[in-house]
């Protein structure tokens, strides 16, 4: 997209994703914890301490029986991501993602030498749903994992009960599941009876991915980790993988340790703020040509909008207009025209940049 010229008026960013610069009334980190680490003590997958913060996190927010054996910190998700393609896989190799999804899936696989190959979803009824025949067609004899993002990005959406038994079934003892689980703590309905994480499940070949950035909405702290399923080998295995690096600081894990028990504090400026968005657009749109998707869980919602000459020539028609949104086809959305918008605006923003969109 070409670079935005502001003529000296304040740009509404409907994109913005780092919890960080939303002026959301996050909480001082450091009135939570303070980073210090006189001593280094070298440890592949990362201070006990923290690993044991991290199991209990699995037990109250999904009653998992996960110990502190099966987890293994890294700098960030992303990092998690290339340490699980670098155990089981070599050059040359597929990973299956989700379509539409995250776009840096497709890098992170690419840089580890790899094949990304998308498997669809799609939109029935205001329902996300596996394309199973789309799947098994993605697959080849190459493929040795497949990631699924539990809840989506940029949709929202909690893969359905019947698809995860499906998918359960179809890769149990051949194909690696990878759970991405970062917005698993932000479902919007109470009544939510999703598999939210698939470490309620305990299968042999389910890697389960999560990180501060999104729990405790401190994506500037760098800290990830991957749950692993048990199995001595892929604990020693990992291990190496993380010992060359030792990428994770030390005062990162003792300070998480502190600030996972207080991920409340966090949180909830984030569950007002979206909730407070979510609740205000239907009225803004009601009328008009847009509609809003169902969003179950996460920070985006999609809007999609009457036929037009195209996403990035409407995007690009908002940004004169002072309004940053993302265009739906960043995701690979099977929709004309869409846009994803961040539920992270402050919410007098979020009013006047659909105010844009509807007028546009
Ligand atoms: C689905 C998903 N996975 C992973 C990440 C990256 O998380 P981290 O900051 O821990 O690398 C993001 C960031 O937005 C994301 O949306």
């Amino acid at each position: 997209m070409k670079a935005h010229k502001n003529h000296g008026t304040s740009l509404i960013d409907l994109s913005i994703s780092n919890p960080t610069q939303a002026d959301v009334g996050l909480p001082d980190p450091f009135s939570i914890a303070r980073l210090e680490a006189d001593r280094y003590t070298p440890l592949a997958k990362g201070s006990w301490q923290a690993r044991e913060q991290i199991a209990i996190y699995y037990e109250q927010e999904f009653s998992s029986k996960i110990t502190p054996d099966q987890i293994l910190l890294t700098t960030s998700t992303s990092e998690a991501y290339s340490y699980c393609f670098k155990l089981i896989a070599n050059p040359g190799d597929s990973i299956l993602i989700p379509q539409p999804s995250y776009p840096l899936l497709q890098f992170l696989i690419e840089a580890e030498g790899l094949e990304a190959r998308p498997y669809p979803l799609h939109q029935a009824d205001g329902e996300w749903l596996l394309d199973r025949d789309g799947l098994l067609q993605a697959c080849n004899n190459k493929t040795k994992a497949i990631i699924l993002v539990q809840p989506n990005n940029p949709t929202g959406h909690f893969l359905k009960s019947d698809d995860l038994k499906w998918l359960m079934e179809f890769s149990a003892d051949r194909i690696w599941l990878i759970s991405d689980e970062v917005f698993a703590d932000y479902a919007w309905s109470a009544e939510c009876t999703q598999t939210r994480s698939l470490t309620q499940i305990e299968a042999p070949n389910v890697f389960s991915l999560s990180g501060l950035s999104k729990i405790c909405a401190l994506p500037q702290m760098k800290l990830g980790w991957i749950v692993m399923p048990q199995n001595q080998s892929v604990y020693k295995n990992l291990e190496l993988v993380a010992d060359t690096y030792l990428s994770v600081s030390a005062p990162i894990q003792q300070a998480a340790a502190c600030w996972l028990p207080q991920r409340a504090q966090f949180q909830s400026p984030i569950r007002e703020r979206c909730l407070t968005n979510l609740q205000g657009i239907p009225a803004r749109i009601k009328n008009t040509q847009w509609s809003i998707l169902p969003v179950e869980a996460g920070w985006s919602a999609i809007l999609k909008g009457p036929a037009n000459d195209g996403e990035e020539a409407f995007a690009l028609r908002l940004l004169e207009r002072d309004v940053c949104v993302h265009p739906g086809f960043y995701y690979d959305l099977p929709f004309q025209n869409s846009l994803v918008i961040s539920l992270l605006t402050p919410p007098h923003q979020m009013i006047s940049g659909i105010g844009t969109i509807i007028s546009s």
